[in-house]
């Protein structure tokens, strides 16, 4: 499938899956490369880098970290990876999430003539959740796992590289309900930014599984 550049941003509760619809969209739309700005700073934290003793003070509480501090870590990922052309597809899982993140993106997007032309909200009840968090199991590249709806082949191993698996320390139902609060008081100003920027799209579904037909149509729509 051969589309037009799509510059795309995921937005969703924590849990809500968008790791989850980014690899299938990834599989499915082979121009598609992602940045998940939770799985950069994962990795920094991993490195022990300078970057990684900052995220992970404010991972730990489930607190976002700031703003400049984000957009900086995103633009130089953006120019490093030489996406900061009109020609550019890509997806960002988990960047923006504040309104103040998002219109520094477009400021600089829009001096590379690289503007985001799709944002979607994966709308899923946060009682459905908060079931799934527990069932979660990672692995350091960033693949996700859940025990019943997407369990490994080998129990608690990455399928691909065999390694074992973890569960992510932010996880635990006190941080979580940190996280979901977070999202929900960002999320209106958010919306509004890309509402009136005319990119704004939202799919609803209590499941993975209805949402990414929705959304692969949705796109296929659009750029085409
Ligand atoms: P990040 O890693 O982005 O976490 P998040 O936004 O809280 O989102 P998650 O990764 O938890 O959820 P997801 O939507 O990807 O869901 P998933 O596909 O895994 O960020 C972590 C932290 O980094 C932040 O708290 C913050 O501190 C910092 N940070 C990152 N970006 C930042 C920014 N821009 N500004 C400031 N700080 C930032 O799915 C969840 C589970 O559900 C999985 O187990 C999955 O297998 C399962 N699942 C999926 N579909 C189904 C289904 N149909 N049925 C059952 N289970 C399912
Ligand atoms: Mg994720």
């Amino acid at each position: 499938m051969s589309l037009k550049p799509l510059r795309i941003v995921l937005l969703g509760a924590p849990g809500a899956g968008k790791g989850t619809q980014t690899s299938r969209l990834l599989k499915a739309i082979p121009q598609l490369s992602s940045i998940s700005t939770g799985d950069l700073l994962r990795n920094e934290i991993a490195k022990k880098s300078e970057i990684g003793s900052v995220a992970s003070k404010y991972i730990a509480d489930g607190k976002l970290l700031p703003d400049l501090f984000m957009a900086q870590l995103v633009t130089n990922e953006l120019r490093q990876r030489n996406w900061l052309n009109r020609d550019a597809s890509f997806l960002l899982d988990g960047f923006p999430r504040t309104a103040n993140q998002a219109e520094k993106l477009d400021s600089e997007l829009e001096s590379n003539q690289a503007n985001v032309n799709l944002v979607v909200e994966l709308d899923v009840p946060p009682s459905v959740i908060l079931d799934r968090i527990s069932n979660r199991w990672v692995h350091s590249s960033g693949r996700v796992y859940n025990l019943q709806y997407n369990p490994p082949k080998v129990p608690f191993k990455d399928d691909v590289t065999g390694e074992p698996l973890f569960q992510r320390p932010d996880d635990n139902p006190e941080t979580f309900k940190v996280r979901l609060d977070s999202y929900f008081k960002e999320l209106a100003p958010l919306k509004q930014f890309y509402i009136k920027k005319g990119v704004y799209d939202k799919v609803s579904g209590d499941t993975s599984d209805i949402i990414f037909p929705k959304l692969l149509e949705l796109i296929k729509k659009r750029f085409s």
